[in-house]
């Protein structure tokens, strides 16, 4: 019995060592190739470990910095079972954004790849990328839909706040995805409220649960319930996109867009000399990828933001003024809010410059590289992951004074600062976010109604930020109303 017990030892302690040469060689190899320098960890599992620990941290951003401090702004390290790239560097982050000659592609988790569909915009490259992103951002962005959604963004806000005093404590985080879900819901497919939202609703939750998860599916894992759930959301958003196409062939009417769904609907692109449309399996498949980015994102930096101004109270008295300024000159002229009178106050939009820059949200960005490229002295060999961190940047002291202070005044001195490399909440590039300005708007409406209604005492609370930057109580607060 001794010997085999031995033996087991023996065998395990060369294989230990076999793994232990062969990581000195790679990078001893790594060292003499260019690549930045680093370490892979331990075998297998290489640093995943302690990047987790860094999320459920109070500073996310550690993890990058300890190893800043020892190998650089570029380095190697190897996460969730590959070698990986991170860039703390704001010009090597631009040039993996930039994306010149689609060097680089999205690489996401695999549970992720298998929830996106092949064609989801998030996953495509090349020319389908940019026709439906052009497609869906020159919609976002147009001043039709602004003046148009600030209305619908009002009355839920509104809707939402009037039922604030009769709970006791309101609980932001779920109170906000309400409103937001409901305005991305009727941005897309121009559902309000009614059955068929709350079935969106429940879907989409059941869908999202799975997009971080144990890659297994079969009956009973999560994946699998997500996937299900997703044929379930397909069904019913593809009976509205085919109600919608048979409406637009009755009608001679070829004006505005009403939703994303119309956008798509509507599009033709010359190819072989033929006129194509997108098919409807793609138009519905998109439609529910684009929740991914919106649902979450928006509720968390408004959730934030009252965490962030419940901590500064400075803040939130000048913010207060500035805003009720603009509610009693409402008042007096009997005028109606326009998007725009929400979209210029100066004070309100450094707290939402602040807030996206401390709660990022979408810390970073994970691309493949498709051939060996070169950044800043840097090689990023082909098949390699780089992480492209916006966190680290928005959080270093050298493009930022005191990094973890809140400090919304610090934008009157470098509103400049908002387009250049150094703040990238929402990405850059060939995938900027195209709904970066509904979501600027909707933040605004947001905290406008909030602040000229009630003021609030916040219990203490936690911001977790692994997988996702989440409050760990739902943000609890107190409200009165604003004459108490
Ligand atoms: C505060 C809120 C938001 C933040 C912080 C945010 C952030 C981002 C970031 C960082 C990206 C780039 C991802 C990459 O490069 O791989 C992105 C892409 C995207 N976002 Fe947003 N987003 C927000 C809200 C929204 C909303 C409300 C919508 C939809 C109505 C939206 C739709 C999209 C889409 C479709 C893409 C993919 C673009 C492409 O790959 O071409 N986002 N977002």
């Amino acid at each position: 019995m001794t010997w085999v017990l031995e033996g087991l030892a023996l065998v395990a302690v060369l294989v230990g060592w076999c793994l232990y040469k062969k990581k000195i060689n790679e990078e001893e190899r790594e060292k003499n190739s260019g690549i930045p320098r680093g370490t892979s960890g331990w075998p297998f599992i290489g640093e995943t470990l302690d990047f987790i620990a860094s999320g459920y941290s109070s500073r996310p951003v550690s993890f990058m910095e300890k190893r800043k401090s020892l190998y650089g702004k570029v380095f190697k390290t190897h996460l969730l079972g590959r070698p990986i790239i991170v860039s703390t560097d704001s010009d090597v982050n631009k040039v993996v954004l930039q994306n010149h000659g689609n060097i680089f592609i999205p690489y996401y988790p695999k549970s992720v790849t298998e929830l996106l569909g092949k064609s989801s915009i998030l996953q495509m490259n090349g020319t389908m990328q940019k026709r439906v992103h052009a497609l869906i951002g020159g919609f976002l962005r147009s001043p039709q839909l602004k003046a148009r959604i600030t209305k619908d963004i009002e009355n839920s806000v509104k809707l939402s706040l009037s039922t604030w005093k009769h709970k006791h404590p309101v609980y932001v985080q779920q109170e906000t995805k309400n409103i937001t879900f409901e305005v991305l819901v009727r941005v897309l497919m121009s559902i309000g409220p009614s059955g068929d939202l709350n079935f969106l609703k429940r879907e989409y939750e059941e869908f999202i649960k799975g997009l971080i998860c144990l890659p297994i599916n079969f009956p009973g894992t999560r994946l699998y319930k997500s996937l299900k759930a997703k044929e379930r959301l397909l069904k019913m958003v593809r009976r509205v996109v085919e109600e919608r196409k048979v409406a637009l062939e009755k009608t001679d009417d070829k004006g505005l867009a009403n939703d994303a769904v119309d956008v798509l609907l509507r599009d033709t692109s010359e190819s072989n000399d033929t006129q194509q449309h997108l098919p409807l399996d793609f138009i519905s498949g998109n439609i529910i990828e684009m929740m991914i980015p919106g649902e979450d994102s928006v509720p968390m930096v408004m959730t934030l933001a009252v965490k962030f101004l419940s901590d500064s109270p400075v803040a939130l008295k000048r913010l207060v003024e500035e805003n009720m300024e603009l509610k009693s000159h409402k008042a007096q002229s009997c005028d109606e809010y326009a998007w725009t009178d929400y979209m210029s106050l100066p004070f309100t939009q450094n707290v939402i410059n602040e807030t996206l820059r401390m709660a990022n949200i979408i810390n970073a960005v994970w691309r493949k590289a498709l051939k060996d490229v070169e950044i800043k002295g840097y090689l990023i060999p082909k098949g390699w992951c780089v992480l492209a961190s916006f966190s680290s940047v928005h959080m270093d002291e050298e493009n930022y004074e005191n990094p973890f202070q809140f400090d919304p005044w610090r934008w009157e001195k470098t509103g400049a600062a908002i387009n250049s490399n150094n703040f990238t909440p929402f990405g850059g590039g060939q995938r900027l976010c195209p709904g970066l300005e509904l979501s600027r708007l909707e933040i605004s409406i947001f905290l406008h109604h909030l602040v000229t209604t009630y003021r609030w005492v916040a219990e203490e609370d936690d911001i977790l930020n692994f997988p996702t930057v989440k409050m760990k109580q739902k943000l609890p607060i107190t409200i009165m109303p604003m004459d108490k």
